[in-house]
């Protein structure tokens, strides 16, 4: 029999149900020098890229060994993390906010068999397994989305563009040369799922097309209320539609020159599809940060209004993002994040210095606040 039951009763479904239970409580799972030293942490160094060393008020140490992490991954892998962590470091293991995975080990002695242990492993095509980095003035992991695996509003891959880019930067993760840390981050579609909004680099999936409307369904399968609100421009109206054969239908109407092809009706309304081949791609964008340090936190800006999906390599986006790195780690004093680079030497030279076209498409001209975007002095550069 295929069919295997785990004990639950489709006739009696909420019978020996349990619920609101939460999640593990972090205790459980603390490796002893951790749980020994919790809240008594006197400093850390980082000893090598990809390597840390914390010292507790007791003298204890705990010397951490991050590697990059695809995010998506088979339960092979973890088996293969789990293992790992059995063989060096009593089985305790952690995951990164970022994504990255971190082997921690009690002493010094147990930190070269473990690294030389997690550089062996590769995948069959060659990439690394494990690769280790990610700390200090670096790039370190992608924070993406979902992409074509999962979700049905992307313009874009998660997966696909953030190994391509990774790939292209792969040095900086395992090296500590830039002036400050640089977070790149990615989503496929403008909800903007994760960190686009606020990171050094962001790549995001960009529509260049309005909705098509599916009048047969719409108003079966939409509140149209909702599709009308979703949008930000209010391109949409109610509408009544004939069909082919003659029957009248509510529906709604889009007023194309008003669409700026958010995707956010579809969101609301299976009826108004929007993704397409030539149309969909990449923007870039630059300058977030979330700290305090120094500077506020700031949002992203865009950078590169569209740049084509080329599958599977993207190497439009991937050769303007190296040219936005290396003029950054030319031209930032130490500790400045691309934002604070770019807002002191000032805009107008970020796009000579990265050598990236400026268009139109730039320009903020979304409702009161764009005016404050917009340069109110005559301090600028030729
Ligand atoms: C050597 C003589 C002068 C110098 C160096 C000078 C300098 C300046 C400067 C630096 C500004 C600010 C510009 C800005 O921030 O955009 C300004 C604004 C202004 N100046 Fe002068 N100025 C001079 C003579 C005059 C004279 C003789 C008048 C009037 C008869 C005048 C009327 C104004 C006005 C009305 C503004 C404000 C303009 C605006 O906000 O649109 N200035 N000036
Ligand atoms: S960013 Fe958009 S397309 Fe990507 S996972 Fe989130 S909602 Fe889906
Ligand atoms: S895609 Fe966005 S801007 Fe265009 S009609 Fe839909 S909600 Fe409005």
């Amino acid at each position: 029999m295929a069919f295997i039951s785990t004990g639950y009763n489709p006739a009696k479904p909420m019978e020996n149900r349990i619920t609101d239970i939460g999640p593990k409580d972090y205790h459980d799972f603390y490796p002893p020098v951790i749980a020994n030293n919790k809240g008594k942490w006197s400093h850390h160094e980082i000893l090598e890229p990809g390597v840390l060393v914390h010292v507790g008020d007791s003298g204890d140490e705990v010397y951490t060994v991050r590697v990059g992490g695809c995010r998506l991954m088979s339960t092979s892998h973890i088996n293969e993390i789990c293992d790992i962590a059995d063989k060096h470091c009593d089985g305790y293991v952690r995951f990164t906010t970022r994504n990255n995975i971190e082997f921690m080990v009690d002493s010094k002695d147990k930190v070269e068999p473990l690294k030389n242990d997690l550089a062996s492993r590769k995948f069959a095509g060659g990439s690394n397994k494990f690769p280790i980095g990610g700390t200090g003035a670096g790039v370190t992991n992608i924070v993406h989305t979902q992409g074509w695996i999962h979700c049905h509003t992307p313009a874009t891959d998660a997966s696909g563009t953030v190994k391509a880019t990774m790939d292209t930067l792969f040095d900086d993760f395992q090296q500590m040369r830039l002036p400050a840390q640089l977070r790149v981050s990615m989503a496929c579609c403008l909800n903007m799922c994760g960190a686009v909004h606020c990171s050094d680099i962001a790549i995001l999936g960009y529509h260049r097309k309005p909705p098509m409307l599916d009048h047969e369904y719409l108003d079966k399968v939409c509140e149209i209320p909702l599709a009308v609100a979703a949008c930000p421009t209010a391109a949409i109206k109610p509408s009544k539609q004939t069909l082919a054969n003659g029957t009248e239908v509510k529906s709604v109407e889009v007023k194309n020159e008003r669409c700026m092809y958010c995707g956010n009706c579809y969101t609301m309304c299976p009826s108004m599809p929007l993704a397409d081949t030539e149309g969909d791609g990449i923007v870039l964008m630059a300058g977030g940060k979330v700290s305090n340090r120094i500077s506020d936190p700031k949002f992203s800006k865009v950078v590169v209004a569209f740049l084509p999906n080329e599958m599977p390599r993207w190497p439009s986006m991937t050769d303007a993002i190296k040219k936005i790195v290396n003029a950054y780690s030319n031209g930032a004093n130490k500790y400045e994040r691309l934002g604070d680079w770019a807002e002191r030497i000032g805009w107008e030279k970020f796009f000579s210095a990265c050598e990236l076209d400026f268009t139109h498409h730039l320009i903020d001209d979304f409702r009161q606040q764009a005016y404050m975007s917009w340069r109110q002095t005559t301090n600028f550069k030729f």
